[in-house]
């Protein structure tokens, strides 16, 4: 048995969350990264786990307002919509604040919260380490099976091409210890994964 993924306090905000969510895959991909963000917090214990995960579950809530046929304009490896990066965090601060008044999570400083969720992908250096944890933890997304997965979907890139992109756009991004450990080693993996049939050969 699994343990839940979502702690107590987190249930209501994700509950409200969820129908902002609900486009280009952004709740699945808001779950998966609130669990590797739980892994990197347990690496990094000085982090506030009650401002990162609330701001990882609200981070991309503002994508809903967004246009949807231009949603995979804004991102990848040729963004021709960039502004839209910076719309999407504005109305995620928006609609988190609203959120973050009405489900009124105990313990949590809401404002440390919307300064993360503020810049969040329009900024590339760790303004906190909650900052750096919330940022790896979303980007480290991308090195899940979950996030290779979707991604490729949305591009119908190879794996080589994929892992291509995560070496060059995303890895080198990455803030914190944990996350690069993560990022690099799922690479490695897939790299050799990719050689496989050279050595494999019957020779
Ligand atoms: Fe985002
Ligand atoms: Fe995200």
């Amino acid at each position: 048995m699994t343990s839940d993924l979502l702690l107590p306090r987190d249930l209501p905000l994700w509950n409200a969350a969820r129908p902002y969510l609900d486009i280009r895959n952004n709740d699945e991909h808001t779950l998966v990264a609130y669990g590797v963000a739980k892994a990197l917090l347990r690496e990094l214990p000085q982090a506030d786990e009650s401002v990162v995960l609330p701001a990882v579950i609200l981070h991309d809530v503002g994508w809903k307002r967004i246009p949807q046929d231009l949603l995979l304009l804004a991102i990848g490896r040729n963004p021709t919509r960039k502004d839209l990066v910076a719309e999407h965090e504005r109305h995620s601060v928006e609609i988190a604040r609203e959120i973050l008044a009405e489900v009124k999570p105990a313990g949590v400083n809401v404002q440390a919260v919307l300064d993360i969720i503020a810049g969040h992908d329009t900024t590339t250096p760790a303004r906190s380490l909650n900052d750096a944890v919330m940022k790896d933890a979303d980007k480290c997304w991308r090195t899940t099976p979950h996030g290779m997965k979707i991604i490729r979907g949305w591009y119908d890139w190879s794996v080589a091409e994929y892992v291509d992109m995560v070496k060059t756009v995303s890895n080198p991004r990455l803030l914190t210890e944990p996350g690069r450990a993560m990022a690099e080693t799922f690479v490695a993996s897939l790299e050799a994964e990719l050689q496989l049939e050279t050595y494999m050969r019957v020779t």
